[in-house]
């Protein structure tokens, strides 16, 4: 029954041309086509075409308990279009259960694809069902040799985890190599969950439902490390006890139980490499340059715009474009693809957009967002953006932006996840497969771009733009990890940057690009400049001309031009000239090509422009709703004397004040779009009234502007807070104060602000104060005397709303600084995880002869991981599961987080650990896991966080990932500078 409503469904969907296809239904993603399938639509035995099974009772070594039938209806039965594998209590060869072993082999073998299973798993201990890829012959003398890849297995010991993992042998040099990662699924015994993986000579990636979770690379050593370059078969079963089930554990009241499966599906990709080379044979050599090449629409300019005004329609029709940026609206995209389908060989045009923080609705700046440490929720405010931007035929967002940032002079810190590479890295992550979704052609996805490769957020005195200078280790350890988990999760293309590392600028680094990068990472994707940067290799004073410029950068890896017009200009005679090798540009042209076929726009160059599917999709209720949510969930609060916040709803009269109460578009931040009517954004004013209804009675004054001088508004405003019981005001920056170019050397709050705040503080009324802005501010005044402060940063669409949540306690913050708030800019670059020096200090007042200053302090105002709740946690009760270990050993540390306080509330608890003694220097502290909780008051829980040798990993001075042996401190708490709890252990 429920099949039958799913099918319907299923074509219901169908039927709405353009509707995206969602797991569950039969649809065959483009870019690949299905070559094997069972449905279980019939009644009986699993088909015999398609299934065998795989008899016996030796369990593959893993001393299962049951023997495995032969065809045996009750062991494995299709009836109502499900396949049903049972394992049963019955005692047959001297065991004690059975159960069925199905497999394709000799049936269905492939050489790489994707493989979806659709299941809901039997609940019990002792069980382990699993499905399982196995090589069809033994090439190379067993297992684990031969590999194996584990889609999906679920072990009855830990309800709701399933697994995916990988065995191969020789691997990077050790002898069985196992990666395995488990996931929380959500009800797997009652739902069903698409189970997948994607298997390619690169690599192979694990998905529920969609959702990549695990990725394991080819390091491209040849196949004595890669046995994956061969034919295998898929295996469904049902294990009892056993190796990984738990023999002792078998709960023997629950059998019979069934693993029941929806469908079985393999695609195999369609032949794009072949598609993309019989194309390239058919291209002019300034066919393949026009590829590569990007213009901006000169409407929407996110850059200097040297060449508008020239007709660039034309050059798309002539075939001289491969991609534009910065088309706004469906209607503009098709127009555009139009003039693409006049060109002689109609290749379709990829359109790139900045949706960096939202399209049609806005959500909070991507800093904001980190504060939420909610990888759930982060992926979910990218793949809202997503779903809009596509239906107005983007491609592809040139996000996440992924740059590790210290110095929040640097405008785009606003852009960015902040201070910490291991935070940045699952930020990172969350944020490819939200925009990505399920891969290349679903169309509520776009291509992610991680950027700005590399280093972008180092710059020099935080001046955008500017030269970055530090150790290759640095690099590596700080800088390269988010970048690195973008790939990981499969970010299609990567984008270069503007600034210089070490003397190379990144645009020209064969380095970063060729070597990092598409060599030792295998990146399959393609490059593309920043905003003229191959250009700009010129006034660097790194090239002559733009002819050099272009030689250099595709030697150098670029693939795609933005706006330089260097590789379109010069690069035809580059390679008849013979300078550059037309193999180079060939494989550029290919990277692009691949995307293009991948996204299904060969098939249908319109697909994504759809004016029907954009006015249904964009600016919806469940989207605001969304975007509101992630808006509570980034507001930080940073001091709350006296339990001042939050406030009632029965206040008799409020005092709304400051330049940004009234203010719609500064809450939606830089890298937003200006789509006219003003009234969805929402006002801190607006948001407050809306919660309030009649009840309460609002003055408002603006008391100054944002940046103002003029002192002549502060007046008004006091005697409005003296009329009220309670004052909030909204202090900040404007709109395009932190941003690109957006660099500031004071980065105070702007004008008299302070004034503003000190003024309305001295009618000693309670004040609250709100901060806005998309950087770390100083505010040091407002931070010693108001009550309570809350950083709302710029919250997007639904600011006000949000606002007035957390004011008024329907949302209980939980925010956690991503990033360290200096108390002047004469500390800069301040950050949590520096390294000690040979005078530390013991704490801020230990001065003599100590690294810090004469005149100020040492360590932030506001501390990386900080920020408060309406409730209390107390954090007690540590254990270690070992005090020594040894590399190959993991150690599990217990603690038990409760909620004092009397509201519920979500804690994010952060575990950081420090080398003690390391060769070279380790930081003071490195974050290294965290969990956020909730929970309700008086509630405890046992939290725990595992430590292996990963953790404990760093670079040497050879760039080798290493541990050293010794002792290490662990710290348990809630913020980089609150460590509740402390450890020891040694590594051996
Ligand atoms: C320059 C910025 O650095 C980059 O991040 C952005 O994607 C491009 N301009 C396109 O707008």
């Amino acid at each position: 029954m429920t099949k039958l409503i799913t099918i319907a469904f299923c074509l219901v969907l169908q039927a709405a041309a353009a509707a995206p296809v969602p797991h569950g239904c039969k649809g065959v993603p483009p870019g690949w086509k299905l070559v094997w399938s069972d449905e279980f639509n019939y009644t009986g035995l699993p088909d015999a075409t398609k299934w065998d099974y795989d008899v016996g009772g030796d369990g593959w070594g893993n001393n299962e308990s049951e023997y495995y039938t032969r065809a045996d209806k009750k062991n494995a039965w299709v009836k109502d279009g499900f396949l049903y594998i049972t394992a049963r209590k019955e005692v047959k060869e001297g065991r004690q259960y059975t159960s069925a072993r199905l497999v394709t082999k000799g049936k269905g073998d492939w050489l790489y694809g994707r493989i979806e299973v659709r299941a809901k798993l039997p609940e019990g201990r002792g069980m382990w069902p699993a499905i399982w890829l196995l090589p069809t012959e033994d090439k190379y003398g067993g297992w684990p040799a031969s590999g194996e890849v584990d889609i999906m297995e679920n072990v009855g010991f830990m309800p709701d985890s399933v697994f995916g993992s990988i065995h191969t042998q020789k691997f990077n040099h050790i002898i069985h190599t196992q990666t395995t990662k488990g996931l929380y699924v959500k009800d797997p015994y009652t739902n069903f969950h698409v189970y997948s993986v994607e298997w390619s000579r690169q690599a192979i990636s694990f998905f529920v439902d969609g959702q990549q979770y695990l990725t394991f690379y080819n390091s491209g050593k040849g196949f004595e490390e890669w046995p994956f370059d061969e034919r295998f078969h898929l295996l469904l079963n049902i294990a009892v006890g056993g190796g990984w089930g738990g023999k002792k554990g078998i709960d023997d009241a629950i059998f019979p139980r069934s693993m029941v499966v929806d469908y079985v599906r393999v695609y195999q990709r369609e032949d794009v490499e072949g598609k993309v080379d019989s194309l390239l044979q058919k291209m002019t050599l300034e066919e393949k340059v026009g590829q590569l090449n990007q213009y901006n629409d000169d409407l929407n300019p996110t850059g200097p715009v040297t060449y508008a005004g020239d007709n660039k329609a034309k050059e798309v029709s002539a075939g001289r474009v491969g991609s534009m940026l910065n088309v706004i609206g469906a209607k503009n995209t098709r127009r555009l693809q139009e003039e693409a389908m006049k060109s002689r060989l109609k290749i379709p045009l990829l359109f790139g957009q900045d949706v960096i923080h939202g399209y049609r609705v806005t959500f909070p700046i991507p800093l904001a967002e980190a504060a939420s440490w909610d990888m759930a929720a982060i992926r979910q405010s990218a793949r809202v953006a997503a779903t809009e931007a596509a239906a107005s035929g983007i491609h592809w967002t040139f996000a996440p932006m992924v740059d590790i940032a210290r110095d929040p002079r640097w405008g785009r810190v606003m852009e960015g996840a902040g201070e910490d590479p291991y935070l940045g890295a699952l930020i990172a992550r969350a944020r490819v497969q939200g925009f990505q979704g399920n891969g290349p052609g679903s169309l509520d996805a776009v291509m992610a771009c991680a950027k700005h490769f590399a280093a972008y957020g180092a710059a020099i005195g935080g001046r955008d733009y500017n030269s970055v200078d530090m150790s290759l280790r640095t690099l590596w350890e700080i800088y390269l990890p988010p970048f690195k988990a973008a790939l990981d999760a499969g970010a299609a293309t990567f984008m270069n940057s503007f600034n210089d590392l070490n003397g190379v600028p990144a645009t020209g680094n064969g380095y970063l690009q060729r070597d990092i990068l598409k060599g030792k990472w295998h990146f399959s994707g393609f490059v593309v400049s920043d905003w003229g940067s191959i250009g700009e290799m010129i006034p660097h004073g790194y090239v002559a001309d733009s002819k050099q410029a272009a030689e250099v950068a595709i030697k150098a890896g670029s693939d795609m031009d933005m706006e330089s017009r260097c590789y379109i200009s010069n690069l035809v005679s580059l390679v008849k000239e013979g300078k550059v090798a037309e193999s180079l540009v060939d494989e550029a042209v290919k990277r692009i090509l691949t995307k293009k076929f991948e996204l299904g726009l060969f098939d249908d160059p319109f697909r994504y422009s759809d004016e029907k599917r954009e006015a249904a999709v964009q600016n919806t209720s469940a989207s605001r709703a969304v975007s509101r949510q992630m808006a509570c969930k980034s507001v930080v609060l940073l001091k709350n004397e006296g339990h001042l916040l939050p406030l009632s709803k029965n206040i008799k009269t409020i005092a709304l004040l400051g330049p940004l109460m009234k203010a719609k578009k500064e809450m939606q931040g830089f890298w937003s779009f200006d789509w006219g009517p003003e009234d969805q954004l929402i006002s801190p004013y607006e948001g407050i009234a809306d919660k309030l209804g009649n009840n309460t009675r609002l003055l408002y004054a603006k008391g100054c502007g944002i940046e103002d001088t003029s002192r002549a508004g502060v007046a008004e405003a006091v005697a409005a807070a003296a009329q009220a019981d309670v004052t909030i005001l909204a202090v900040g920056e404007r709109q395009d104060m932190s941003g690109e170019a957006k660099s500031r050397a004071n980065i105070h709050l702007p004008g008299i602000q302070e004034e503003l705040v000190k003024a309305v503080q001295a009618t000693g009324k309670p004040v609250i104060v709100m901060v806005m802005g998309g950087r770390p501010l100083i505010f040091n005044w407002t931070a010693d005397h108001v009550p309570a402060i809350l950083f709302t940063w710029w919250l997007g669409s639904e600011a006000g709303h949000a606002m007035a949540d957390v004011l008024f306690g329907d949302y209980n913050p939980a925010g956690k600084l991503p990033i360290s708030f200096p108390r002047e800019e004469g500390q800069l670059p301040v950050y949590y995880n520096y390294l000690s020096t040979g005078r530390p200090g013991k704490d801020d007042s230990d001065r003599f002869y100590r690294t810090g200053y004469i005149d100020l302090v040492k360590s932030p105002r506001f501390a990386f991981g900080y920020g408060l709740s309406y409730t209390d946690f107390v954090y007690s009760d540590l254990q270690l599961s070992r005090t020594e270990m040894t590399p190959s050993d993991s150690l599990v540390v217990t603690f038990t987080l409760t909620n004092k306080g009397s509201y519920a509330g979500e804690e994010v608890a952060q575990l950081y650990i420090r080398d003690l003694v390391a060769q070279p220097l380790r930081p003071v502290k490195e974050l290294k896991d965290f969990s956020k909780v909730r929970l309700e008051p008086g509630e405890s829980r046992r939290l725990s966080f595992t430590i292996d040798k990963n953790k404990l990993s760093f670079y040497n001075e050879e760039l080798e990932w290493i541990v050293q042996s010794g002792q290490f401190e662990l710290m348990v708490g809630a913020a980089s500078n609150a460590i509740r709890l402390h450890g020891t252990f040694v590594l051996k």
